[in-house]
């Protein structure tokens, strides 16, 4: 069932999706080496405690953190450990709070200390995979024109977009219609339409697409041991286009 919103409610997923924003930020700035996932998920847990959010990814279907912290070949859903980051590392970190009734959701995948060139290009194309899936977002359009622009930036790179994991509507919920792959070919599924809000989160792979799932039920990780990558936007179609909610000021 898709559920609309209107435009007094997108600004309350707005306003959920900037906490997150604000906190990704002060994450980002965070990450050097030496210090571990689960400090970046304490900190996460205070800042939201600051805003009066609440972390939402904490006991969604047994997930036992705040924050999913995913190191280098670890494609999403990676656990906060006592582990260090060490010099060369790439993360994802993935957040997500709810506020005032509604859920914000955002993910960037950012370099520890000095990362090498290989690594610097996944991270980038990852993210441009994320801006082709929002620029088709479009009143009018079809849900697979995201999926297709996400896959074919990416895979015009020589990279491979993860299948079995997936964007999502977001509102009220942390997950809602429609399930948003980040592949496929255009003009299929849903028409899209103002008033729709999705968390579209492309998961770009260096080699192949496969991933196996570790014996802790979560940590999603390659078959191939490549390198993974993931950024996630919460956005609003709106008769003027797409507004990403998740917007943060600071790159
Ligand atoms: N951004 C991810 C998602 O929307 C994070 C969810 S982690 C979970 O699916 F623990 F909440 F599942
Ligand atoms: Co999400």
């Amino acid at each position: 069932m898709l559920i609309y919103k209107s435009p007094k409610e997108i600004e309350k997923i707005k306003i959920s999706n900037q906490i997150v924003a604000g906190i990704l930020t002060e994450l980002e700035k965070e990450v050097r080496p030496g210090i571990t996932t689960l400090y970046l998920n304490d900190v996460a847990e205070e800042l939201a405690c600051k805003k009066k959010a609440l972390p939402a990814f904490k006991g969604y279907k047994g997930y036992p953190y705040s924050l999913c912290t995913s190191v280098n070949n670890v494609v999403v859903h990676g656990l906060p450990s006592k582990k260090q980051l060490v010099e060369g590392d790439i993360i994802s970190i993935d957040f997500g709070v709810l506020f005032g009734g509604y859920y914000g959701d955002s993910a960037i995948t950012v370099p520890v200390g000095k990362i090498s060139k290989s690594a610097k290009k996944l991270i980038l194309t990852t993210k441009e995979s994320l801006y082709k899936g929002i620029e088709k977002a479009l009143p009018g359009g079809r849900l697979s024109d995201i999926s297709n622009a996400v896959q074919s930036h990416a895979e015009s790179e020589g990279y491979s977009v993860v299948r079995v994991f997936v964007g999502h509507g977001i509102g009220s919920s942390l997950h809602e219609d429609p399930q948003i792959p980040n592949y496929g070919k255009p003009g299929i599924g849903i028409m899209l339409n103002a008033g729709m809000t999705i968390a579209i989160e492309p998961m770009v792979n260096e080699k192949g697409c496969e991933v196996e799932i570790l014996e802790d039920g979560w940590t999603a990780i390659t078959k191939d041991g490549g390198l993974s990558a993931h950024f996630e936007h919460t956005i609003a179609i709106t008769d003027k286009g797409p507004v990403i909610l998740s917007e943060r000021i600071v790159s």
